[in-house]
């Protein structure tokens, strides 16, 4: 019997519909045409990445990296079956594709294989041991781990480095837009599969304005978008000397350490995992004491300092609003000094509509040349929720212009009449099959259209075409050019 259950999408992942799809490319166009006016460029990664690039990027402590990629091994095509071969041809052929450099050179790989074949006796016949040798090459790392992007910003900074971007004139000014990765508990506005906007400054320096800029440009998409009742936070976080956020950390870890049995399990926890997530919590009982915490923008070096009053300054010139929050920290490692966040309404406990900072530092952590960096992502779906709450959803997508039409000879004037509107940028329905005017306009209403174009024989051999607008039933005349000049207008 055919096995009739139904396929659903994966939990966490959705299929985005008309008509929401359009407001999706009214966002994703808006940005295009916003960022270019800010002199920035699209890049587009690729969404796999080796698991190390991200784990060294963004932190392998994080709850991104530790607990929510998509990763898996990436096993060469074409490698030899261990069922299909004895032992000693399968070590021979990992050899081979190793040599040839089909598979990664892995010394560890191939003592593991020996060490099975010498001491669990695995050359013999028996069907038991044709079994723990399978059980046991199959569970083996043969392929590169890669994983599924959670994040872009550390793509943006590998493709830097690989295309040698240093050597074009500074600061190199990107976006992107895609879909991203992380196995999170779904619920409104948090998704398996989400999609950012982001964009990344990299080189040029750490002047200020810069960060100012880059926080201006993401306040004009949202106000072109006409996205209301946001709010922008901001914060520095020092940078990593000693004297600087270190040493704050410390002061922290000592006033956590005193508070210790007020707080919840996480929080005890990350005193040694990582103090400042503390700041994060939003558990209700913990919220007294947190406010009691010496604060980072007390403990700021010298140079840290001026820093973030200079981006103030910047923002205020620009006549951007912000609130400082002393308590946002973000959860990726790679941020230093300047963070920020932009807060959205109607979204519920997942109203972060943005997120970014400064990342002085990543790029050579990645194995490139000593670089500054800043950026952001917006997360599109919350967007684009948002958008909708406040009532700017999408409209239903209807048609300019139906074509109703009977007979032979009045399909292929149809054809040719569809073909010039459509090149003439009209959205124009032209239906397959032959149906009566009357069935054909209730059906030209259904799809929303504006006018139906009414095509008879007798219309095509007279040269005079009958256009019905659907909104009053009103009817007009016209020749073929007529018609083009009347929807032009
Ligand atoms: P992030 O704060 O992890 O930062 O993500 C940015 C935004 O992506 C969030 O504010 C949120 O709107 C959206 N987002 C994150 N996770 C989900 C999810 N599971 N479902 C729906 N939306 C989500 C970054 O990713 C950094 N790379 C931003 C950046 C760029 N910093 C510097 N440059």
């Amino acid at each position: 019997m055919a096995n009739k259950s139904k396929f659903q999408a994966i939990r966490g992942t959705r299929d985005l519909l008309p008509p929401e799809t359009a407001l999706w490319n009214h966002v994703e166009e808006t940005a295009h045409a916003v960022f270019d006016t800010f002199g920035f460029s699209e890049i587009r990664p690729p969404i796999f990445e080796p698991t190390e690039l991200l784990a060294r990027a963004v932190g392998g402590e994080t709850d991104i990296v530790s607990k929510e990629m998509y990763t898996f091994e990436d096993r060469a095509g074409g490698l030899p079956d261990p069922g299909e071969m004895s032992p000693d041809g399968f070590l021979n052929e990992i050899k081979r594709a190793m040599n040839s450099g089909q598979l990664a050179n892995d010394a560890a790989v191939i003592a593991q294989l020996e060490f099975q074949l010498e001491n669990y006796n695995l050359r013999s016949d028996s069907e038991r041991a044709r079994l723990i040798w399978l059980y046991f090459v199959r569970g083996l790392r043969l392929g590169d781990s890669i994983s599924l992007r959670p994040e872009a910003t550390a793509s943006v900074c590998r493709a830097y480095i690989e295309h040698n971007m240093q050597q074009l004139p500074q600061p190199v000014k990107l976006y992107y837009m895609g879909p991203m990765f992380r196995r999170e508990r779904p619920q409104k506005g948090r998704y398996r599969q989400f999609y950012q906007i982001g964009a990344e400054v990299l080189g040029g320096g750490d002047a200020p304005a810069i960060d100012a800029e880059v926080i201006e440009m993401v306040m004009t998409f949202f106000d072109r978008v006409r996205l209301s009742g946001i709010e922008l936070d901001i914060n520095s976080i020092g940078h990593n000397a000693p004297n600087c956020r270190p040493a704050y950390v410390e002061k922290l870890k000592a006033a956590l350490e005193k508070a210790k049995d007020k707080l919840g399990a996480d929080s005890q926890r990350r005193i040694e995992t990582n103090p400042l997530r503390v700041l994060d919590s939003k558990l209700e009982h913990e919220q007294p004491i947190i406010a009691t915490l010496p604060r980072i923008a007390d403990h700021l070096c010298a140079e840290c300092a001026a820093h973030y009053a200079a981006v103030k300054r910047q923002l205020e010139l620009r006549g951007v609003f912000f609130k400082e929050n002393w308590r946002l920290v973000r959860g990726l490692d790679y941020y230093m000094r300047t963070t920020f966040e932009i807060t959205a309404k109607g979204l519920g406990s997942q109203n972060a509509v943005c997120g970014g900072g400064r990342y002085d530092g990543l790029v050579e952590l990645l194995g490139g040349p000593a670089t500054n960096g800043i950026g952001f992502a917006i997360g599109e779906d919350r967007l684009i929720l948002s958008l909708q709450e406040s009532g700017k959803g999408a409209a239903p997508q209807g048609r300019d212009v139906y074509i109703a039409w009977m007979g032979e000879r009045a399909y292929a004037t149809a054809i040719r009449a569809a073909k010039n509107l459509r090149n003439a940028g009209f959205s124009v329905e032209l239906p397959p099959t032959e149906s009566k005017f009357g069935k054909a306009l209730e059906r030209a209403d259904k799809l929303g259209s504006r006018y139906a174009l009414i095509l008879g024989d007798n219309e095509v051999s007279e040269g005079s075409w009958t256009l019905k607008t659907l909104a009053d039933g009103t009817q007009q005349k016209f020749t073929e050019p007529e018609l083009l000049e009347f929807l032009k207008a």
